[in-house]
């Protein structure tokens, strides 16, 4: 295997070797840094000698190309988004590129130094590669050079930086280029789409001060050739919680880049002398041949293998209250449904939203982290207790970031939110956001939190996020510079999570946010399991679980059963195919157990005793998606298949057969030719290549919302 990073001193050419993949660039005469490669491999020989990118003829109407820089900075004769835009304290502009040495402070890192000639500004683009994965990190480090002095020094000597992206990425060119993203709202989250890209700018963003649930912070681009199957696909992914922009632009000579960083166009960042900025990592990763289906299976072994805190574990099957008991909880319906869960093969049951302060409804109480007495006259201790006897862990809802104005908290610390002077507080959802950025609210939060799960033996904390920023400011921030908290809230989240988990090492922590409105490899890197989005109804759901796993592990992918009428589409499908649905991800239950009939919950356990027979493959295992959801009359399939394919198990759902037609037999993917498997329903065994060519009858039953779960094991 060739060293991860090697040097060509004559061109100043760098080339960054993973297993499969290379990237390179260049430090050119100037000292400016631009981009030669990212693709399939290349020797550094390979890349030394080709030109970088965007070289070639260009006229002076057109002014430099923008897909030449490895961060493209404000300036000169560059008309494309600038990745870097800074302003110094005599009102310039643009920035010139001097290089100034570089680093390779562990194994895989390289720094590359740049200085401004005239202005203290250092700027560092950092790069890691890894030996066992085809994702390579970027960032990029911004320092104020001046002498920091006084601390109350003019904010005159101020740098700030406009735009502070992560990287620039430039795809090599292409004739046509195909821009595959996730768009959603509310409980119609990550909705894979795939258009043609246009020419100009195309922005990707949130504005919320959250990763947003009306995009993910990714990008999966092909040249309009790949297949779930087949050709070369790159895919880009910040790794950040907060607000995010990535700007693509298509040149009409099919030059193709795109800037990714933190905070949407109006967040800011202020650097004052002695101070460094360093952006989120942004994560690349290309694959040579094997489609969407060959990027997915790789983003999910990088984001097992480097991001998940315990990705060996298999997540429990889970209740949840939520939709059964709302906010009326009790210690009474809670020990009552525990015990049924329990009965079904439950491990993890959790008590959500309502169990603490004045909280009744949605008005009030968030803050107050207190067992509500009149639900909870001895504290959480007996329900806990209860859970623990019966043989599950025991979980809680939290919203740490969050207050109701109709709070003890919120009346004692009314200016620890998000606000400005002269203007009013937007509560949505009667709550308004704590500010994360401030040390004293995240000591306040980290000793609640940490009493909380230390007194009541909590195994698992479900940490929600239910609104968006509005009125982000921090009028008494010492230095003024309020718009840090864009940055700081996230950190001061992210900090919060890790000192909890720190603190508390078998603790366990659902990532929510009003269901999937923050996730993002930042999230995946702290928390155990996601909740996707708060609609649970099992087509929808297909759907949603479609474009989540397009990036992010399955392991992480909460699902659950809940009753019907479906509470978010009203629609009634039966319990089979909602257990279906659900069992494809990491499984949840979350009707009233109370109103299940007798019937209903033996279906219930049969379900569950099969869903812990096969979800070491879904959790663990390699996802081929054989069918991506489409219509109700279409079928939708997914394999699972085990590292060594000794296993896979296989998820078909019909919604609503059409003419009464069986669908074709189903083409298996991955299995070795040569090997055998028993179908575990039927007892036939098919040989891997039948199975691969002629395709698995699926038996679906002839009914509406017909569905299978087949298991394979060779023999
Ligand atoms: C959000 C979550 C739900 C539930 C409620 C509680 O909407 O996504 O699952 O926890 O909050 O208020």
């Amino acid at each position: 295997m060739p060293a991860a990073l090697s040097h060509d001193a004559t061109t100043g050419t760098w080339l960054l070797t993973t297993p499969s993949t290379s990237y390179a660039l260049r430090v050119d005469g100037q000292g400016v840094p631009r981009h030669v490669h990212w693709g399939g491999p290349l020797t550094l020989a390979d890349v030394a000698s080709l030109p970088p990118a965007g070289a070639g003829p260009r006229s002076s109407f057109d002014g430099r190309p923008a897909t030449s820089e490895e961060l493209t900075v404000d300036g000169a004769d560059r008309y494309g988004p600038p990745a870097l835009r800074v302003r110094f304290a005599d009102g310039t502009r643009a920035l010139t590129w001097q290089a100034d040495g570089h680093e390779q402070p562990a194994p895989g890192t390289l720094l590359l130094h740049f200085r401004d000639p005239h202005y203290p500004l250092r700027t560092t683009l950092g790069y890691r590669v890894h030996p066992d994965t085809d994702v390579i990190e970027r960032w990029t480090e911004l320092t104020h050079t001046g002498i920091a002095s006084d601390p109350d020094d003019t904010p005159g000597d101020d740098i700030l930086a406009l735009r502070a992206d992560s990287a620039t990425l430039s795809l090599p060119p292409r004739e046509d280029y195909r821009l595959g993203h996730a768009v959603g709202q509310w409980a119609a989250e990550t909705q894979l789409r795939r258009t043609s890209l246009p020419y100009g700018e195309t922005v990707l963003t949130s504005r919320t001060g959250t990763t947003s649930h009306r995009a993910q912070p990714w990008t999966i681009l092909d040249a309009g050739d790949a297949t779930e199957e087949h050709g070369q696909v790159w895919s880009a992914a910040l790794a950040w919680s907060g607000s995010w922009q990535i700007t693509l632009q298509r040149a009409p000579d099919n030059q193709l880049s795109l800037n990714l960083g933190a905070g949407h166009d109006a967040v800011t960042v202020t650097l004052r002398p002695g101070e460094t900025h360093t952006t989120p990592p942004v994560l690349l990763l290309h694959v040579a041949e094997g489609g969407f289906g060959a990027l997915s299976r790789a983003w999910h072994r990088h984001l097992r293998a480097q991001v998940l805190p315990h990705p060996q574990e298999t997540r429990p099957v889970l209740y949840n209250s939520w939709e059964a008991t709302g906010f009326g909880v009790t210690l009474d319906n809670q020990r009552q449904l525990a015990s049924l869960a329990a009965g079904l093969g439950v491990e993890l049951f959790v008590m959500d939203d309502g169990w603490f302060g004045a909280r009744r409804d949605d008005h009030a109480g968030l803050g107050d982290w207190t067992p509500y007495p009149g639900a909870f006259p001895d504290g959480l201790r007996p329900l806990a207790d209860e859970v623990h006897r019966l043989g599950m862990a025991f979980g809680l809802w939290v919203e740490p970031e969050m207050v109701n104005p109709d709070s003890d908290l919120y009346r004692a610390h009314p200016d620890w939110v998000l606000h400005f002077p002269h203007r009013p507080r937007t509560e949505l959802r009667h709550q308004l956001v704590l500010n994360f950025a401030r040390p004293d609210v995240a000591a306040w939060a980290f000793d609640r939190l940490t009493r909380l799960v230390a007194d009541n033996d909590v195994d698992y904390l479900k940490w929600d996020m239910n609104r968006p920023f509005s009125e982000a400011g921090w009028p008494d921030e010492p230095s003024g510079r309020g718009d840090r908290l864009w940055f700081d809230h996230v950190r001061g989240y992210h900090t919060l999570v890790d000192r909890l988990r720190a603190a508390h090492p078998r603790l366990r922590i659902e990532a929510c946010s009003g269901g999937g409105g923050r996730v993002d490899p930042a999230v995946l890197a702290r928390t155990d399991q996601v909740w996707i989005s708060d609609n649970t109804d099992a087509a929808d759901r297909l759907v949603i679980q479609h474009g989540y796993a397009q990036l992010y592990p399955v392991r992480t992918m909460a699902a659950w059963v809940t009753d019907v009428p479906n509470q978010q589409t009203g629609r009634s499908i039966p319990l089979r195919f909602r257990f279906h649905s659900a069992m494809s991800g990491v499984l949840g239950i979350g009707g009233d157990l109370t109103r299940w009939r007798p019937q209903e919950l033996k279906e219930a356990e049969q379900l569950v005793a099969e869903y812990k027979t096969v979800r070491h493959l879904v959790q663990h295992g390699e996802l081929f998606r054989l069918r991506p959801p489409g219509d109700l009359q279409s079928l939708t399939a997914v394999q699972y298949l085990a590292p060594d394919a000794a296993e896979a198990a296989v998820f078909a759902w019909l919604p609503q057969p059409r003419f009464g037609l069986a669908p074709a037999p189903l083409r298996l993917a991955g299995l070795p030719r040569d090997a055998h498997y028993r179908d575990l329903r039927s007892g036939r065994v098919h040989s891997g290549a039948a199975l691969r060519e002629r395709g698995l009858d699926l038996d679906l039953p002839h009914e509406d919302w017909a569905s299978t779960v087949v298991h394979l094991v060779r023999i």
